[in-house]
């Protein structure tokens, strides 16, 4: 005997952090609110996000912290709700916080306080919890949704997918956001892993296996943006803030410009060295900017070795360029199982930006990571998840 379907003003898949907050909004709008997802434990990536602390907004995020197709796309939610709103509820909820650096807010204590907060407010509006729950089926029907689980057959005018990226497999991300737009037949921007260190297959994997752990306050870019907060050398590759933040600029094949010393003219430094102690090793003066272990793989690396009366300002301008302007071509990323976001998604242009209601399917709405809006790190993720379920379940 088939399942009776239980009506829904609201169905929500995906209890991450857009839909948990999606879900309590409605929900204390009045609405009967069915909040599904396929894992028992929901919530998981902002349980792992910022170390544990989550960094659950940053006080300037703007829609110039977004990659996008359409860069306007992200403006009228955003500006709908700001990091301000978000941070009323978590005093609200009297979750002590601070303030690490550049605005980036994270709980004092624990990133569990925030999912504690977002399901206290659902329990509160009375959002109906299906978790555990796995999707067999969706069908539009003329008066709104079915949404089939292996539990549960839930019928409602307004379907939210909130299902997130592909990033983190393991703790439950899926391509269903996708699959349901391809269902429907929504334009996508190819997904791809952003906010992940990247991987060398060339002479950098050896350079950056012996530099393993060391991290040095460098600069990286290319022609679309430059960032300088930090480069961690990995086994693998190169990680640390300013890494992530490029890697989401990043195509492959193309190159990288890393600048080890982003604070210093290294051609005027080395000269000036020259002059004072021609005797120094080269090693040695560089060591004076960069760190000791750096330096000495460096001169290795790029054979210029010896001390400075004995090279050439040629050579010395040739290793000044290697620090300033250190051209690295990435063989790749280390992907999804470790990256933070997943760039593209659905493509605004089927959606109200008003909303994100899908202009050709009325009552169907994508929010979050799923939509093709991706925050620089530092708590704009979290942001978007925020406003962007503020700015449908305003419209319900
Ligand atoms: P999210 O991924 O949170 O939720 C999706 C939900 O959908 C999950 O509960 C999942 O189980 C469910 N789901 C998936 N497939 C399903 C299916 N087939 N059926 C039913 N349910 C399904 N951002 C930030 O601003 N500050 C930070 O500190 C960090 N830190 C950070 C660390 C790490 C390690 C990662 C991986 C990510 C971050 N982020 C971050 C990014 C941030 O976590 C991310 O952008 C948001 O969680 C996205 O919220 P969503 O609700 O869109 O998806």
């Amino acid at each position: 005997m088939g399942l009776r379907a239980l009506d829904k003003d609201v169905a929500i898949i995906g209890a991450g952090a857009a839909g948990l907050f999606c879900a309590g909004l409605a929900g204390a709008r009045g609405l009967d609110v069915a909040l599904i997802d396929h894992r028992l434990k929901v919530g998981e990536k902002i349980r792992i996000s910022g170390g544990g602390r989550c960094n659950f907004t940053n006080l300037y995020s703007g829609p110039e912290n977004f990659l996008s197709d359409n860069p306007h796309f992200a403006k009228s939610a955003l500006a709908g709700y700001s990091p301000y709103d978000f941070i009323d509820l978590v005093s609200a909820h009297k979750i002590a916080f601070h303030e690490k650096k550049d605005g980036q807010l994270f709980c004092d204590e624990s990133a569990q306080q925030i999912i504690d907060m977002l399901l206290d407010e659902c329990d509160r509006a009375g959002v109906q919890r299906y978790f555990g729950h796995e999707i067999t089926a969706i069908q539009k029907t003329e008066s709104g949704f079915v949404i089939s689980t292996n539990k549960a057959v839930i019928k409602t005018p307004r379907l939210v997918i909130a299902t997130g990226g592909l990033s983190i497999p393991k703790i439950g991300a899926t391509g269903f956001g996708y699959q349901i737009a391809e269902q429907f037949g929504l334009p996508m921007i190819a997904p791809r892993a952003g906010l992940v260190p990247l991987t060398f297959t060339d002479q950098m994997k050896q350079l950056c296996g012996g530099l393993s752990g060391l991290s040095v306050s460098a600069s990286i870019g290319n022609k679309a943006a430059r960032f300088a907060e930090g480069l961690l050398f990995t086994h693998r590759g190169l990680s640390g803030p300013s890494v992530l933040q490029i890697s989401s600029y990043w195509a492959e094949g193309t190159p990288l410009s890393v600048n080890m010393a982003p604070s210093n003219n290294m051609d005027a430094y080395l000269r000036d060295e020259k002059k004072q102690a021609p005797r120094q090793e080269l090693s040695t003066a560089l060591a004076k900017i960069l760190p000791k272990r750096l330096a000495q793989a460096l001169c290795e690396l790029h054979q210029i070795e010896g001390r400075l009366a004995d090279l050439s300002d040629k050579k010395l301008s040739a290793m000044a360029g290697f620090i300033q302007d250190w051209q690295v071509r990435p063989s790749g990323t280390e992907g999804y199982r470790t990256a933070e976001v997943t760039l593209g998604g659905v493509d605004t242009k089927a959606l109200s930006s008003q909303d994100m209601q899908v202009k050709s399917v009325p009552g169907l709405y994508f929010i979050g990571e799923v939509v093709d809006v991706t925050g620089h790190l530092g708590g704009h993720n979290f942001q978007w998840a925020w406003a962007s379920a503020q700015a449908a379940a305003k419209s319900f």
